[in-house]
């Protein structure tokens, strides 16, 4: 059996993440680590919030807090919500812990001792009200292009061009409202990821089998323009990982800290080490060391389109710039972005469902289902609330709730709440066995290749499958005239359940474990071998009738959610 590691993109700190950043990271990570878990390997599942850069900082202001008690408040809400939606990390950690403090500090002088560190002195803007340099975020000004009259430093969220603070007609900071800004000289260090172009390209392309999405973003990176530029991982913040070289003091870096995007992906090793600190494992070093182990594990990431330069270029950057044993990634699976309803998820608009308001209006499985049926892998996807409707009703309550209730209620009235004895499997049953040992085979094919829409659409035509053998075969016609075939018939549909329920964990883990509640099995194990595991209820075996598993969701309450997650409309 492999030792998988597992990462899902950390979220951001400032505020609840919508279904589009769920589908784009987390949910399939899960839905992977899951699979893995099922089929007997060792599997450690890391995610953590992003707690670092000017949006925490922002967001605290907003909220009237200190930017670490907002931090640690947050945490606990995000940490919340993924265990409302099922999300079974082995640890969620936080990218502003000690561990990864310690770290980034590591990297950076590591990566100093190889000589891939610049000191770079350039000009930025200074607030004299506010006594600091005022990054991108925290200046506001006039368009040039358009005269929005709110633009920030980096770009116009009206026209959307991207601008440098210098262009803005009239800057003033966000902080203070003071105009009194200047242009001041301040020493930043570059990490020189030119110096790394070459290796970095043979590396993408020896990954041959990777989603193009994933390898075409890294070769545009890679190719376009000047090619990889180097890259600044210093801020002039006072909320990050201090700039030191190792443990020592980093001459004229004194109140700088490094850019959040230089200490987030370091938190997925960090994580490890919180996981043990917190007595939750023992040795984080055969995880990721390639000295002490770590090169019989496969490393997968999960994220969205837009994170993975970041992964496929700058973070292996800093992991080979180290020189030091540590495991590079496997396989990065990326998606591309869900829509809402025609158009973007926006927080400010309250606009599109967002992860707390989700589970107050239906258990998580509904939303596990929809999101990884529909997970925008080859494309952009969107989500509607008709689609979302006529899907939860067909799938989960049509096809797979519907098989269950009429199974175990028809045997109740025939047999009794066991399952029954008499009689044989015949060609309709050999059938079914052929037919879903073929089925659970693709599964796991595209299971193992993490296709996540063709692994649903599979679990679906397996569901399907009994449905069909129940319409074809009919035991309650057969029981008006052979009781004794009813009798195998329904044997055969009553063991599809725990089947059902093992195969449907990983995308629909709560009602898969009320099925095998209500067959009363505890968890049976991957069917590696579908007639046997077809086998696994023996006659005499008492269930229960499982309460409605999924609810259908009606015309009015799908207008009314529509109604309610619409946001101000312009
Ligand atoms: O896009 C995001 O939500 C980022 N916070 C992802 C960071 S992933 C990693 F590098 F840690
Ligand atoms: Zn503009």
């Amino acid at each position: 059996m492999t030792r998988h590691l597992i990462t899902s993109a950390i979220p951001y700190i400032n505020g609840i993440k919508h279904l589009g950043n769920l589908v784009g990271s987390q949910l399939p990570a899960d839905l992977y680590a899951r699979y893995l878990r099922a089929r007997g390997h060792e599997v450690l599942f890391l995610c953590a919030t992003d707690e670092h850069g000017t949006p925490a900082e922002l967001a605290a202001a907003k909220a009237g807090q200190p930017v670490a008690e907002y931090c640690a408040e947050m945490h606990d809400v995000q940490a919340k919500i993924a265990s409302g939606f099922g999300l079974s990390f082995d640890h969620f950690g936080r990218s502003s812990s000690a561990q990864n403090q310690r770290l980034t500090q590591h990297f950076a002088g590591a990566l100093a001792d190889q000589g891939l560190i610049e000191e770079v002195v350039e000009e930025q803007v200074y607030s004299n009200a506010d006594g600091r340099f005022l990054p991108d975020r925290y200046i506001e000004g006039t368009c040039p292009n358009c005269g929005f009259d709110s633009a920030r430093g980096d770009q116009c969220d009206n026209c959307t061009k991207q601008l440098d603070p210098v262009e803005l007609i009239n800057p003033r900071s966000t902080i203070s409202g003071s105009t009194d800004l200047e242009m001041r000289k301040t020493k930043h260090l570059f990490l020189r990821q030119s110096l790394m172009k070459d290796r970095l390209d043979a590396w993408i392309n020896e990954k041959t089998d990777w989603p193009v999405l994933t390898t075409s973003i890294a070769r545009k990176w890679l190719h376009d323009g000047d090619g990889l530029r180097d890259r600044g991982i210093t801020r002039d913040l006072d909320w990050g990982v201090p700039v030191k070289r190792g443990t020592e003091d980093w001459p004229g870096m004194e109140g700088k800290v490094f850019y959040v995007w230089f200490d987030a992906p370091i938190e997925y090793i960090a994580c490890a080490q919180e996981w043990v600190d917190a007595g939750k494992g023992t040795d984080w070093e055969r995880w990721w060391r390639t000295d002490k182990g770590a090169d019989d594990v496969r490393y997968t990431q999960f994220m969205g389109k837009d994170n993975v330069p970041f992964h496929t270029l700058s973070f292996p950057a800093t992991i080979m710039g180290s020189a030091e044993p540590w495991k590079l990634v496997d396989y990065i699976k990326s998606f591309n972005f869900l829509t809402y309803d025609g158009g973007q998820f926006s927080t400010s608009r309250g606009r599109g469902v967002f992860m707390d308001q989700a589970l107050e209006i239906l258990p998580a499985d509904y939303w596990r289902w929809w999101l990884l049926s529909h997970a925008p892998e080859t494309s952009d996807a969107e989500f509607t609330w008709e689609n979302f409707q006529s899907s939860t009703n067909k799938d989960l309550a049509d096809v797979l709730g519907n098989f269950i209730s009429r199974i175990t209620k028809f045997c109740r009235s025939k047999f009794g709440e066991m399952v029954p004895e008499a009689g044989q499997y015949g060609p309709a049953e050999e059938a079914l066995i052929a037919d879903l040992t073929a089925r659970v085979a693709r599964y796991q094919d595209h299971m193992d290749t993490m296709e996540v829409r063709k692994s649903a659409q599979e679990l679906r035509a397996i569901w399907a499958a009994g449905n069909e053998y129940l319409q074809a075969e009919a035991p309650w016609s057969t029981f008006k005239t052979d009781p004794d075939k009813a009798a195998a018939q329904v044997r055969l549909a009553l063991n599809l359940i725990p089947l059902y329920a093992v195969l449907s964990a990983p995308f629909i883990p709560t009602a898969s474990a009320s099925m095998l509640a209500a067959m009363r099995v505890q968890d049976p194990g991957w069917p590696d071998d579908v007639r046997a595991a077809l086998a696994g209820l023996a006659p005499g075996h008492a269930f229960d009738v499982p309460e409605v598993l999924f609810a259908k969701i009606s015309d009015e309450e799908r207008d009314a959610w529509s109604e309610r997650f619409a946001g101000i409309r312009d």
